[in-house]
């Protein structure tokens, strides 16, 4: 693995879950790996879960990280090619990139869609500039399209609860589309999508309202249906997203709240255990009854977000050492 940037990056989903599972039992089994290694954690949006599980992840490898919130501390970088810098940015990525790739030895990036300009957010614009300027490995901590290692925690934590199902049988899995106050980006939603359509290992169905089709790109492979009830029938596993439109972008055109999931929708399923990637409105996206409920995997996916970055970077290490992992 040179790079975690999305599913395309991994050759092997169920062994590096594994791998994960691994770490989930012995933290410390590479306890060495990093040593003398440094990861740096860029952020120019806001985080917990991933900010804090990427630091425990680096720790239990030996590997130094350090932090730099760019959007608070940093130069406002500008990412345009040619660009005649008279406005408002003060340092462009490709001289602020080489110098991030001198200070580390893996670099991990957080950036976000404006909502506003669909051929720019779908670009990748800002990760694909540190990729090309950093001469480092780039892990996504969530990018403006995708969220890889959400994802890959998502495909844990149902793998994990998976082997408690009484048959070994394929799941059902359902992506539901939920209210929500603002307008969010698709990136956990085509990320989620993406990683389950690559996984093949479950019967995959995409619920939203008329209008919020996420990009074919990565959603083909699933069923997708308006139907929210239809499509939780005999769901295994349900997972509650928001996300803004994507045709005509970055848009919030439905916020009918009987979307929101509830322990009577619930009872469509096949008393499916419920996911979301957090943070979450609660009583408007995912309602307190299933949240404190017996059917929540929410905090034990949150949880799951250290064994994902652990097994990632152990990769990426392993790579950097010339191994073939
Ligand atoms: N799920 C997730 O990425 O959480 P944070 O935004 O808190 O990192």
């Amino acid at each position: 693995m040179k790079q975690f940037i999305s599913v395309n990056d991994v050759t092997n989903i169920n062994a590096l879950v594994e791998k994960a599972l691994a770490y989930k039992a012995n933290p410390f089994a590479d306890k060495h790996l990093g040593a003398g290694k440094r990861i740096g954690l860029l952020f120019l949006n806001p985080s917990l879960r991933t900010r804090l599980s990427t630091q425990v992840a680096a720790s239990n490898l030996g590997m130094e990280s350090i932090v730099f919130n760019v959007d608070k501390e940093g130069w406002a970088l500008e990412f345009e090619e040619g660009a005649i810098m008279s406005g408002n940015t003060v340092e462009h990525i490709k001289d602020a990139a080489p110098i991030l790739g001198k200070y580390f030895d893996v670099l991990a990036i957080r950036t976000f869609p404006s909502l506003k300009n669909k051929e720019d957010d779908y670009s990748e614009l800002y990760i694909n500039q540190f990729i090309k300027y950093a001469g480092v490995p780039v892990v996504s901590l969530e990018s403006a399209t995708l969220h890889p290692l959400q994802s890959l925690t998502d495909i844990i934590t149902i793998q994990e609860d998976c082997r408690l199902l009484t048959a070994n049988r394929r799941p059902k899995i359902v992506l539901t589309w939920a209210p929500h106050v603002k307008p969010l980006p698709q990136c956990v939603a085509n990320s989620f999508a993406q990683w389950v359509n690559a996984w093949g290992e479950a019967d995959f169905v995409i619920t939203h309202p008329q209008d919020y089709e996420l990009h074919e790109q990565f959603t083909k492979g699933a069923t997708i249906t308006h139907d929210q009830d239809e499509a939780l029938k005999n769901a295994d596993y349900v997972y509650v997203k928001n996300w803004s439109t994507f045709t005509d972008y970055g848009k919030i055109y439905e916020n009918d709240p009987s979307w929101m999931l509830t322990n009577e929708k619930l009872s469509l399923t096949n008393n499916a255990k419920v996911l979301h990637c957090l943070p979450v409105r609660r009583n408007v996206e995912l309602s307190d009854e299933i949240l404190d409920g017996p059917n929540s995997l929410v905090t034990q996916e949150a949880g799951n977000r250290v064994w994902a970055a652990q097994a990632v970077l152990s990769t990426l290490l392993t790579s950097l050492e010339g191994g073939t992992k």
